[in-house]
């Protein structure tokens, strides 16, 4: 508890050795440009339309921003307000959610909940729980702020219709056919709430470590400060933050399912020495059961499996013990030549 860093961050001048990241992995200071061509897909202008971009999107970048996605605009602003409420909250009120115990289906801590293991600190607090089906989780949700459950369980619904007609469209564009992705590939949804405050030193310090994620697809909500970097052709780029708008990042797991098709996109979140900042992230999961595996339609003479098929929670094992957040995850699973 006394770990989070809005108890203490704001009263150092510069930062713990604990929270310094290696030479190579810090951001230092380069001065990283912005990424000018985000594709952009928007759901407004019809089926046929959106898959092509879906497509061009999906296979180069692995992100995308989604535009005229259905998700109310004030849920958006309340969503990223009842979460600023809850980390501005004295740490008395957050005091019973702070744990460090992966298995707890809602808790708080301060970088990872490997905090006393990890070799180097992330730059942030988070709150992190399961929200479906909504009815099993959002008893163990944040009691405060008093309008906490309600918001985010309409966001977490909102979010879940979007999600599945982000993944048809998708699986539509790989061949996959209609209602692939069903409860088995997506029934574990996460929110998870990042607060990254105002750092002393941001050229030492990680928000998140260069990463690719583990999900089979994340959708990303941001305010208005810069923080979400991308590594493209050996190269950082900044991704403006649209914060009416979300930013759609492929996991490894829809790599896996699209036989390479699809990437998952290597990206890491710097700090600033001014403001804080607020990030939502909502992840689509497999069950921990499932089989994950290229899907069979896509694989044929010409088009051998590239990787083996696992369960999802051997997946999510290997990513956590390698600790190298997600870079050679896949390696264990790849079909050997
Ligand atoms: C993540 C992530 C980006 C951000 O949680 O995996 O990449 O801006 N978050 O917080
Ligand atoms: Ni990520």
């Amino acid at each position: 508890m006394h770990k989070l860093l809005s108890n203490w961050s704001s009263n150092i001048k510069s930062l713990p050795e604990s929270y310094i990241f290696p030479a190579e992995s810090r951001p230092g200071d380069a001065i990283v440009p912005f990424f000018n061509t985000i594709p952009v897909i928007d759901l407004h202008t019809g089926r046929h339309h959106a898959v092509q971009q879906v497509l061009e999107a999906c296979r180069d970048f692995g992100f995308f921003q989604v535009i005229n996605h259905g998700v109310d605009e004030n849920l958006l602003i309340d969503t990223r307000m009842v979460v600023k409420e809850f980390f501005d909250m004295p740490n008395e009120e957050k005091a019973d959610l702070f744990s460090e115990d992966a298995n707890k289906k809602c808790r708080l801590c301060t970088s990872t909940y490997d905090y006393d293991i990890e070799k180097n600190h992330l730059w942030r607090d988070n709150l992190h729980h399961q929200c479906h089906p909504v009815d099993d989780f959002i008893h163990l949700w944040p009691q405060k702020p008093a309008r906490y459950r309600d918001v985010i369980m309409k966001y977490s619904l909102q979010m879940g219709n979007l999600s599945t007609r982000i993944l048809e469209l998708i699986g539509e564009w790989i061949g996959l056919g209609p209602g692939y992705f069903g409860d088995g590939l997506t029934g574990v949804q996460i929110f998870s709430a990042n607060h990254y405050p105002a750092c002393p030193n941001p050229n030492l310090a990680l928000g998140l470590p260069k990463h690719r994620d583990p999900t089979l697809i994340t959708f990303l909500l941001q305010d208005a400060i810069h923080g979400l970097q991308v590594y493209r052709n050996g190269e950082w780029f900044g991704i403006k933050p649209t914060p009416n708008d979300f930013l759609v990042i492929l996991g490894q797991q829809i790599q896996v399912i699209s036989n390479g098709k699809l990437t998952s996109p290597t990206h890491r979140v710097v700090t600033n020495s001014s403001n804080h900042r607020i990030s939502i992230v909502f992840s689509i999961n497999p069950k921990p059961d499932s089989i994950i595996e290229p899907a069979k339609i896509l694989i044929d003479n010409s088009n051998p499996p590239l990787y083996q098929s696992f369960q999802s929670k051997t997946f999510r094992k290997t990513y956590q013990e390698k600790g190298d957040y997600g870079e050679d995850s896949l390696d264990d699973y790849k079909v050997k030549a």
